[in-house]
């Protein structure tokens, strides 16, 4: 299959994968093997869905492999949605929400996290903005303890002293906290007005400052609710900075523990890759390379070193463009390398198609095509024999080039870089 952004999507094209709006309790927008037509993919435009996967002769036997099964989405979907309408019901704060449904959910995912040692984080987001709050809990906790894994495995082993000073040293029972905290690190958002997260336009200074306050508000629930200090961390602290620039109680590299730094790269990583009401979604490479820069500046470097062996730029089904012109649909990630896929080749007319390793290819590189999933079809049509490499130019730009619309994500992810914002309404505005 191959994951077609929905501007690019033509009539008659077979759906190959059921698209969501994100709720836990809403029906599939479309279900997979549905046929496209105009209406649907009006339909699907206006749900504000970025892309879809369909059939498609050249991907062809690729499948692109979710880090935690549907189910275990859903379950864990619903216990958000529950929580959250709890939690909103008592905007004065003063009651306890419960936790049991979140518990066993986390439970689950972090099972099944470490049953796949290898898992890449390497799905787009295809979630509508309004299924975001929900999706945006799972997704941060799934990437989060992704990194938590790798971090401590890979990357800096031993470093669970940092995270937790009782040096508790049972894996799956540190993840499990690990993993509460990063699910319900936004659960503060749950007592701010849904007309204020959804504003498509520009917060007022008033409205800016209030929707400031969801880290320590989501941390006082929870303390009341008997959810320990580590997993309060990643509530209070994911807007924190290593620069001492973000809130709400300006740490710095001297003071912010592990997990927080954590969870912040998680949190940013999602908000730019997922639909706003006030912005499109960034690709993953443009996120990917947003926060590689700005590693040990705002977070942490080892903490980002641990994020790029686990988040592929390219989700597998997406189209490249490499170096030498070539171009073609990423079939794989090597388990570490996500950067460094096998990509399966537009064939030439007359010729089967074949894949390589990038791995095996230090000359190649993946030059971006600047936007969510894949361009038009007519990139994807043979190139005759003999053409030379990068002349088949599309609106996507050729390899030197960016599109308009791929101008707008990298001014968008410095916004929310250097703003703080990561998950959150507010600074994170459309650049237009
Ligand atoms: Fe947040």
């Amino acid at each position: 299959m191959r994951l077609v952004r929905v501007d690019d999507l033509v009539s008659g094209a077979r759906v190959a994968r059921d698209v969501w709006t994100g709720s836990a309790t809403a029906l599939p927008l479309l279900r997979a093997g549905a046929t496209l037509t105009p209406a649907y993919i009006r339909g699907l435009r206006r749900a504000g869905i970025g892309a879809v996967y369909i059939e498609d002769e050249l991907g062809e036997g690729i499948e692109p492999v979710e880090v935690i099964a549907e189910e275990t989405r859903r379950r864990a979907a619903r216990a958000v949605e529950r929580l959250v309408s709890v939690a909103a019901l008592d905007r004065a704060g003063s009651q306890e929400v419960p936790l049991g449904d979140i518990h066993e959910a986390v439970d689950v995912i972090v099972d099944e996290i470490l049953a796949v040692p290898e898992a890449v984080l390497a799905l787009a987001d295809l979630t509508t903005a309004d299924g975001y709050t929900v999706q945006h809990s799972i997704d941060v906790a799934v990437l989060g303890l992704l990194i938590a894994r790798v971090f401590l495995e890979e990357v800096a082993p031993g470093g669970a002293a940092r995270l937790d000073r009782r040096q508790d040293r049972d894996r799956g029972r540190w993840l499990r906290r690990v993993g509460l905290g990063l699910m319900l690190h936004d659960v503060g958002k749950a007592l701010l007005p849904r007309s204020l997260l959804m504003k498509p336009e520009a917060l007022t200074d008033k409205e800016w400052t209030l929707v400031r306050r969801h880290p320590l508000l989501g941390a006082e629930i929870l303390e009341r609710s008997g959810v320990g200090p580590l997993a309060l961390t990643a509530v209070r602290w994911h807007h924190e900075r290593l620069d001492g620039s973000g809130y709400p109680d300006g740490l710095d590299a001297e003071s912010l523990p592990l997990l927080p730094r954590i969870a912040a790269v998680a949190d940013v990583f999602d908000a730019m890759t997922s639909a706003r009401p006030y912005r499109p979604a960034a690709p993953s490479w443009v996120a990917t390379e947003e926060i590689t820069g700005a590693a040990g500046r705002l977070f942490d470097a080892q903490v980002v070193a641990a994020f790029r062996r686990v988040v592929a730029p390219y989700p597998v089904g997406t189209l490249v463009r490499l170096s030498d012109g070539s171009r073609g649909l990423v079939a794989a990630l090597p388990p570490g390398r996500p950067d460094r896929p096998v990509v399966r080749l537009v064939p030439e007319r007359g010729r089967p198609s074949r894949e390589i390793s990038l791995l095996d290819r230090d000359d190649l590189t993946v030059v971006p095509l600047c936007e969510v999933g894949g361009v038009g079809g007519h990139l994807l049509e043979p190139l005759p024999p003999g053409a030379e490499p990068g002349m088949a130019a599309s609106p996507g730009g050729p390899a030197a080039g960016r599109s308009p619309d791929a101008a707008s994500p990298p001014a968008m992810a410095g916004e929310a870089l250097s703003g703080h914002v990561g998950g959150e309404v507010g600074r994170l505005r459309p650049v237009s």
